[in-house]
């Protein structure tokens, strides 16, 4: 079968497009990475994509006289790719609602926290502040509501005591590795689907077990 083409846009260091990239480097998998776009030339992300062979472009946002503008680029470039399924990737740029609408229910992002908690910028201060003992990441699709579109997957970790900004990242950074190629997967193998705001997985393993922290 064919593979789905992919779009990563980033801004970064790119560890999430690696994890894509790793899980891609499969035969079997059934997506394909077809273009990296960065709006930063110095996004360390954009050498990880050229080790693995997958085409870049770099789009800087300053040389566009709007936000539109800029969107309007973008999905010129995926067009011209063939892109059927764009992943935001530590990409820290908004998006216009036309590019939002234009990729409707093939845009999805990774973001640092369980929503719809810690919405925004800095999750792992905000978690640390309100003192959740447990905290996570999310992959959703992306609507015009910052970081408010239907939850495709999500994975919890615990807050240690003595965790500060850093070390609470790393933890959540490892799931983050783990859940964007399983949910890239489900889409590629045509198992999600979205009605109401909310998203159905065909055929996914359902987790039985609390994750209780602290533990005892
Ligand atoms: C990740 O924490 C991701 O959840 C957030 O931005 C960060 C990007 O990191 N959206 P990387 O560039 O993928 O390493």
């Amino acid at each position: 079968m064919a593979k789905l083409r992919v779009g990563v846009l980033i801004s970064g260091r790119g560890s999430n497009l690696q994890a894509l990239l790793d899980a891609c480097a499969d035969k079997a998998f059934p997506a394909e990475i077809v273009l990296v776009v960065s709006n930063r030339s110095d996004a360390p992300g954009l050498d990880r994509a050229r080790r693995a062979g997958v085409p870049t472009r770099l789009l800087d946002h300053k040389s566009f006289p709007t936000r539109e503008a800029f969107d309007l680029a973008m999905t010129a470039l995926l067009h011209t790719a063939g892109v059927e399924l764009v992943c935001l990737a530590g990409f820290m740029r908004l998006l216009s609602d036309d590019f939002v609408e234009a990729w409707k229910d093939r845009l999805i992002n990774i973001h640092p926290s369980l929503l719809p908690s810690f919405r925004g910028m800095h999750t792992h201060r905000q978690a640390l502040d309100a003192g959740v003992t447990l905290h996570g990441c999310t992959v959703h699709f992306v609507t015009n509501d910052l970081d408010a579109g239907p939850i495709l997957v999500q994975a919890a970790v615990p807050v240690h005591s003595g965790d500060d900004e850093a070390s609470l990242a790393d933890r959540v950074l490892e799931a983050e590795h783990r859940i964007y190629p399983l949910a890239l997967r489900w889409l590629a193998e045509g198992r999600v689907s979205v009605a109401n705001g909310r998203v159905t997985v065909a055929d996914a393993t359902q987790a039985l077990y609390p994750l209780i922290n602290p533990a005892a």
